[in-house]
């Protein structure tokens, strides 16, 4: 059977290694792939957004299945046309991809549902946002852009006057273009975050281990947010106890809402948690799976995966055992380029990559890499790439991880050098 990988960054990487390991794959193809899924399928040169294309390539290619790793083809309804033409595809339709797409639709979703998330108002005019804002006797509180804004679209804001600017900047200055149409205003939350996967077909689903994200920039969680600079799993401080709160009260309630809301879901229902004191309370949705999360969860994951996603996009996941794991330690380092997460350098080019991967137990997968004439490889995101090791402790892998990452070389090259310090910090905690 051949695979369509759909996206192009260090998860889409992940996928493809991972799937392309299955006995049951003669071809995985990528589109558009990067320097590094190059080696492990065919890169095809369409972008993730171009829904018509991809649907003619996968029915061209008699594609037996198609992963698609981006939200914004989710929300663009390319899970619906695949379907549409017959072709399996693991990954929600557009009304499931809503989840993500709508911030609001996601609160009220949540509110409908009784899952537990933090209070919020929901704003369609800047004078009343403001003026809500005004009145607000709790701080900080969190400002979140409706639409889809690549990570940039949620503010922590510490007073009125401060909450007040980003209302402009948003709703009347348009920076964030429509995304930042209609807003919501939320109850900031205080805990650690983290997120947990899970594989749904619509009627059942396949909880994945539990992975740590770093979003800020700097170490210590200090700088803007960014997609993510690294992560760890698994998370010491979400024990037994908590994975069934997950379970009981956001995950299973999800899934029958969206049930109950006749929306057929079928791919990675993506929860990022704040563990607060009162219980997790679900800070966001995402309509797939994570990045670098997945480059975490695919070190761990043992055996064939392809099952799970084809019985995902076939609705038969009951049908399958809870999947195997690998119980030691995956750190993954991100390494960006100068100027990430704003404007970033392009086009350096990358060295050390043999030398990297031969460090134990490390698997080196690309995000923002593209390959250039004469076999050599060049930076072509912000997130250039997501160095993974293994170890039987937190610090066994992080030293393995962090003596690849400083094999590599481009100009401008940096990462967080505190990937899986909360790990301590869960000891502490528990
Ligand atoms: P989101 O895209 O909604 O997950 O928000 C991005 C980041 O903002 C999260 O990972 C949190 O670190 C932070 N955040 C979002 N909502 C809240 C909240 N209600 N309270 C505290 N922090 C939040
Ligand atoms: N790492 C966070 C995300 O994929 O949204």
């Amino acid at each position: 059977m051949k695979v369509l990988v759909v996206g192009g960054g260090g998860r889409e990487h992940a996928l493809c290694w991972k799937i392309a390991q299955s006995e049951r794959v003669s071809e995985v193809l990528c589109a558009p792939g990067n320097a590094g899924t190059a080696k492990v399928a065919r890169n095809l040169a369409v972008k993730a957004t171009d829904i018509d294309k991809l649907v003619h390539i996968a029915t061209h290619e008699k594609v037996g299945l198609v992963v698609v790793g981006p939200e914004e083809p989710l929300c663009l309804g390319l899970a619906d046309k695949l379907r549409a033409a017959g072709i399996p595809v693991f990954g929600p339709g557009a009304s499931g991809a809503r989840l993500e797409g709508s911030k609001l639709f996601a609160k009220e979703f949540l509110t409908r549902h009784r899952i537990p998330t933090a209070g919020f108002r929901r704003f369609d005019r800047s004078g009343t946002a403001k003026a809500y804002l005004e009145g607000c006797r709790q701080w900080p509180q969190v400002i979140k852009a409706d639409g889809l804004a690549a990570g940039k679209g949620v503010f922590v804001v510490h007073t009125a006057k401060e909450g007040c600017t980003i209302v402009d900047q948003v709703m009347e200055e348009k920076r964030l273009g429509d995304a930042g149409r209609e807003i919501a205003i939320e109850e900031f939350l205080v805990g650690e975050e983290v997120s947990v996967l899970a594989i749904v077909d619509g009627e059942s689903l396949c909880v994945l281990e539990p992975v740590m994200d770093h979003k800020q920039v700097g170490d210590g969680d200090t700088g803007p947010n960014t997609g993510g600079m690294g992560v760890y799993s698994p998370v010491a401080l979400f024990n037994r106890r908590l994975q069934w709160q997950v379970e009981q009260n956001v995950l299973i309630p999800t899934l029958h809402g969206l049930r109950r809301d006749e929306i057929d879901y079928k791919g990675v229902l993506f929860v990022g948690l704040m563990l607060t004191e009162a219980g997790p309370r679900v800070l966001e949705f995402n309509c797939r799976f994570g990045d670098p999360e997945t480059e975490a969860v695919m070190r761990r994951f043992q055996g064939d995966l392809v099952p799970y996603l084809l019985a995902a996009a076939q609705g038969k996941l009951a049908d399958l055992e809870a999947p195997e794991w690998d119980p030691r330690v995956c750190v993954g380092v991100v390494g960006a380029a100068e100027g990430y997460p704003g404007t970033y350098r392009k086009g350096d080019p990358i060295t050390g990559l043999d030398e990297a991967g031969k460090v134990e137990e490390v698997v080196v997968f690309h995000a923002g890499t593209k390959p250039a004439p004469g076999g050599s490889v060049l930076t072509d995101g912000g997130r250039v790439l997501c160095v993974t090791a293994m170890g039987e402790t937190v610090d066994e892998a992080r030293e393995r991880a962090y003596r690849a990452f400083d094999a590599l070389k481009w100009d401008g090259k940096f990462c967080r050098r505190d990937i899986g310090f909360r790990h301590g910090k869960a000891a502490e905690v528990q």
